[in-house]
């Protein structure tokens, strides 16, 4: 429906949704403009005020100050050689997927993604393990959560809902500590559960869809499955930065007028929730030639573009886009050594917070 309002009336549409009044911009330099402008002219829009109890204290709903001294804290433990140290617990979590996989076997590819990223995410950012299901179960429920809070035009959502279970997940990332984690030093906090609640919510659903879809995107396209297996992490981060392109796992980004805002010889009325989505954007044949198909080769020699944005920008950038990177590209190479999925039909979309399948069955082959 945005796609269609875009390609209609423009780059900057004003619609109301309710009784809100929303901007849709889709013209890279003035989401440039935007994200480098978030302070002072902008907040996080609807997620803040809904979603207070989950994420309140974290650095996701954090303003002003506040977010500026989180952010210098976290983004030193997200440097690259940090991130490098990691390499070696991300592949003993995929190593262990694979060794749980048979040939033959059919699998919901979407939801085996989960477990892998949420393992990933455990020993990682925690140096724990923690118990798959359960926690899958309660990304789930969170995410359920968040695609009614998050979406601007969602229904409302009661403050507490009695299936949150995040204190055994705490309980457990704690008392099975093996090793030290990006965020161990979270552990010694006086109130770390914003932070932990944070980290394990942002750097799971978004990796488990980068993944999901380039796995998709490979079982219809099988040559890039076979350039894969052949080149390694060089391709397989390609397959990824495609992937992203045509299901960027935050599909829309929205932020808040905190004044009137002049852009591009209008004036954004204070208030006004302005909406940036990268699923339109990228898929604008104006900024990528032959926009609707997946060419993993677009990115062999790149040069930044503004019109590619799928860990948003400015001072709220994705802290953990090196992270899912390095993550996602070890994910893709290593399995594509040992399997194949052949992924069934086509992925049944739901539209809420993130571009999410419903499902996605596949049927599993060794190399
Ligand atoms: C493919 C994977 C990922 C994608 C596409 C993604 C996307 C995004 C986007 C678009 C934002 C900006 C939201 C906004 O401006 O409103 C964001 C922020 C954030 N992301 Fe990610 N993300 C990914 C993975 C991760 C991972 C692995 C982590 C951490 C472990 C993470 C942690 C965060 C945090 C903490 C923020 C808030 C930063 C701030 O407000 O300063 N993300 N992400």
């Amino acid at each position: 429906v945005f796609r269609a309002f875009a390609r209609k009336y423009g780059d900057i549409v004003s619609l109301r949704i309710g009784s809100r009044e929303m901007w849709l911009v889709s013209r890279p330099d003035l989401i440039a403009q935007i994200f480098r402008d978030h302070h002072p002219h902008f907040e996080k829009d609807w997620g803040p005020r809904r979603g207070h109890y989950v994420l309140d204290g974290g650095i996701v709903t954090a303003e002003g100050a506040d977010h500026r001294a989180q952010r210098t804290q976290f983004s030193r433990l997200f440097s690259r050689a940090a991130i490098a140290a990691q390499r070696d617990a991300i592949a003993d979590a995929i190593e262990d997927w694979s060794n749980r996989r048979r040939d033959g076997e059919t699998i919901d590819l979407h939801r085996e993604m989960s477990f892998l990223g949420i393992d990933i995410a455990a020993r990682v950012l925690f140096g724990s393990r923690i118990d798959l299901p359960s926690a899958h179960d309660m990304a789930e429920v969170v995410m359920a959560l968040f695609r009614r809070w998050m979406v601007p035009f969602g229904r409302h959502v009661p403050r507490r809902n009695p299936r949150l279970q995040v204190a055994p997940i705490f309980e457990q990332l704690h008392r099975n500590r093996y090793r030290e984690g990006l965020l161990s030093s979270l552990f010694d906090l006086p109130d770390s559960g914003p932070h932990i609640r944070t980290f394990l919510m942002a750097g799971q659903e978004t990796i488990r869809l980068a993944t999901s879809w380039s796995w998709f995107l490979i079982s219809k396209h099988p040559e890039a499955g076979e350039r894969m297996r052949a080149e390694g992490e060089p391709y397989a981060e390609c397959v990824l930065e495609e992937a992203m392109r045509l299901y960027p796992p935050q599909w829309m980004v929205g932020k808040r007028a905190v004044d009137d805002y002049p852009l591009d010889g209008y004036v954004v009325p204070r208030g006004t929730t302005v909406l940036m989505s990268p699923y339109i954007v990228q898929r604008d044949e104006r900024w990528f030639a032959d926009a609707e198909r997946f060419v993993p080769e677009r990115w062999q020699h790149a040069e930044p573009n503004p019109a590619y944005f799928p860990f948003g920008g400015g001072a709220r950038r994705c802290i953990g886009e090196t992270f899912a990177l390095v993550e996602g590209t070890m994910i893709l190479s290593m399995l594509a050594k040992k399997w194949r999925f052949a992924c069934e039909g086509n992925a049944d979309l739901d539209a809420g917070l993130t571009l999410t399948p419903r499902s996605m069955m596949a049927r599993v082959a060794a190399v």
